[in-house]
């Protein structure tokens, strides 16, 4: 088992993201830091917690950054509701999960603890993992690479180019994809085409607690509006982790743009030595959508709590 940090802001596709991940036995989750993005960090910290309540997993929580490092906050709250995961009544959160130091301290004692690389998912924002690499080099020899739900090959989703993770805090992201640690991208057009339909979310309700959870919360994401496929971003890269066979990936040099008001956090892809930097990232081209959903749906049903 390889241990694995999540640094996240659930979020809907979050939650369903972590919940794929929890009993795999592939992976050891050491850590949940939390980010803010889809909603403030006092939200996805709180949603965090709930979560794992929830689900009786013990995973320790930390809350990590509470705005982009040189912008304000934009939240997604069209998508996943006011409080980023209310479509759902959760139990009252269990406050002992939470650690007392923010993220970036647990993320850094996590990473120099671990006898093994750890691997680092993100799902939100990369702020915590940017202040994290600037503040504590020495934990990139214990990183093993960063799978990101990130970014795009094409077109993007607050802006023209823009994908939201990195669009909200582009400094970081570059940041990131300038550090030199192993990256895998998963971006919005993975996330686009892996889509669930509504009888997948009747499978998934008809199964048990954790499928009924997660169904509900689906149920309302985007506004409600999941007639044409539902968007699977951030479960696309929890797969691409742990069942990579569900995807196809091709390297590439990744940078963000950071200056231009058109094209502001747009994901620069070069496959072919164009801009004639290194390549820096494993990006992900295509996915296997049948298998994907068959994945995804097997893994919640599979889920019990604890
Ligand atoms: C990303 O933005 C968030 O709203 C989702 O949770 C996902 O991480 C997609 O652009
Ligand atoms: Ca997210």
């Amino acid at each position: 088992t390889r241990p694995l940090i999540i640094d996240t802001d659930p979020g809907i596709d979050d939650a369903a993201a972590i919940a794929l991940l929890v009993d795999d036995p592939s992976v050891d989750i050491k850590l949940i830091a939390s980010v803010s993005g889809n909603v403030g960090v006092g939200h996805t910290t709180n949603n965090a917690l709930k979560l794992l309540t929830f689900l009786g997993r013990r995973i320790p929580v930390a809350r990590g950054a509470a705005a982009p490092l040189m912008r304000a906050n934009r939240f997604a709250t069209e998508a996943h509701g006011k409080s980023g995961m209310g479509a759902f009544v959760f139990p009252e959160p269990d406050q002992s999960l939470l650690t007392e130091s923010n993220a970036i301290m647990e993320e850094r004692r996590v990473l120099m603890d671990s006898e093994e690389p750890v691997s680092i998912l993100t799902l939100g924002p990369l702020t915590n993992i940017a202040l994290l690499l600037a503040t504590f080099p020495e934990v990139k020899e214990h990183i093993d690479r960063i799978v990101m739900m990130g970014g795009s090959t094409g077109r993007g989703n607050i802006g023209v180019y823009g994908e939201f993770n990195i669009s909200v805090d582009p400094e970081a992201a570059k940041m990131v994809f300038r550090s030199g640690l192993p990256i895998t991208m998963v971006g919005l057009d993975i996330g686009r085409k892996a889509h669930l339909v509504v009888e997948d979310l009747d499978a998934l309700e008809a199964s048990g607690e954790v499928g009924g959870m997660i169904g509900a919360l689906f149920r309302s994401y985007d506004g409600g509006h999941i007639e044409e496929g539902i968007k699977m971003y951030d479960p696309s890269a929890a797969l691409a982790l742990v069942e990579p066979d569900l995807f196809e990936l091709r390297p590439a040099f990744v940078d963000v743009e950071i200056s231009s008001p058109l094209t502001m956090g747009a994901t620069v892809v070069d496959y072919d030595g164009i801009i004639n930097d290194a390549k820096n990232t494993d990006v992900c081209v295509d996915v296997n959508v049948d298998r994907f959903r068959k994945t995804f749906v097997d893994r919640v049903c599979a889920v019990r709590r604890k």
